[in-house]
C-alpha cells in the first residue's frame, strides 16, 4: 500500500530527519550488502508478559535497507494459551505464515463480521488492510508465525492498550458507557495496563 519507489533503493538514513513520507537515503557510496541484510528475526523472542506472546518487528526503523520498497515482516512468538491481542495496522494488509503449532487467526469487518480459522504450519491467511484481528495459540506447545506487510511501517493500533493504557487516560466515564459496563470494570482493566 505505499508509494511505489523512484530508484532502485533508498537505505533509510534514521538519523536524518524523516521526511514528508519515509526516510532520506544514505549516500550511495556508503551502501553495502548488509544493507540489504537482517538476521533480526532468526531469535526467538521472550514470551514473559501478560499476553504469552512477542513481536520482532523487521519495519524499516529495524531494516532500514526496506525503505521506498513497501514491504516488511514480523516474528511473532507465542507461548502456549498466548493471544496477540486485538490490533489495527492503519497502513497495511497482514499476510500470516504459521511455520509452528497452530493458531486461531480472527479478523472483524466493518460490518461485525468475524472471520477466523485455525492456522497450522505451512498455511497463510489474509488479514485485509486496517482491520481488527488477533492471534491465539490453540495448540499444546509453542507457535511461531511470520507476518508479511505491504508497508515498510505498517503502524500499530494495540486496542486493549491504547483503549485503557493511554497517557493520559480516556475518562472512565467515556469507556463505561462506550461498553456498557459499570465504571469498576473500567477501573480493573485500566489496572491491568498501568492507568
Ligand atoms: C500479527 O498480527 C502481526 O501484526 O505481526
Ligand atoms: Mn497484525
Amino acid at each position: 500500500a505505499d508509494p511505489d519507489p523512484l530508484q532502485d533503493f533508498c537505505i533509510a538514513d534514521l538519523e536524518a530527519q524523516p521526511s514528508i513520507n519515509g526516510f532520506p537515503c544514505k549516500p550511495a557510496s556508503n551502501v553495502t550488502s548488509d544493507d540489504f541484510f537482517f538476521d533480526g528475526l532468526s531469535k526467538e523472542g521472550s514470551t514473559g508478559n501478560i499476553f504469552g506472546s512477542n513481536v520482532t518487528a523487521a519495519n524499516v526503523l529495524a531494516f532500514p535497507g526496506l525503505n521506498t520498497l513497501g514491504l516488511s515482516m514480523n516474528r511473532v512468538d507465542f507461548a502456549p494459551g498466548a493471544v496477540n491481542p486485538p490490533h489495527i495496522h492503519p497502513r497495511s494488509t497482514e499476510l500470516v505464515l504459521v511455520v509452528q503449532g497452530k493458531l486461531l487467526v480472527g479478523f472483524l469487518t466493518a460490518g461485525f463480521v468475524y472471520h477466523s480459522k485455525v492456522v497450522t504450519a505451512g498455511e497463510i491467511f489474509v488479514i485485509p488492510r486496517g482491520l481488527v484481528h488477533f492471534q491465539k495459540n490453540v495448540g499444546k506447545g509453542k507457535a511461531l508465525s511470520f507476518t508479511a506487510f505491504d508497508s515498510q511501517l505498517p503502524g500499530v493500533v494495540i486496542l486493549p492498550l491504547t483503549l485503557f493504557g493511554s497517557t493520559p487516560p480516556i475518562p472512565n466515564d467515556v469507556l463505561a458507557k462506550g461498553f456498557q459496563v459499570d465504571e469498576d470494570v473500567v477501573k480493573a482493566i485500566k489496572s491491568k495496563f498501568g492507568n
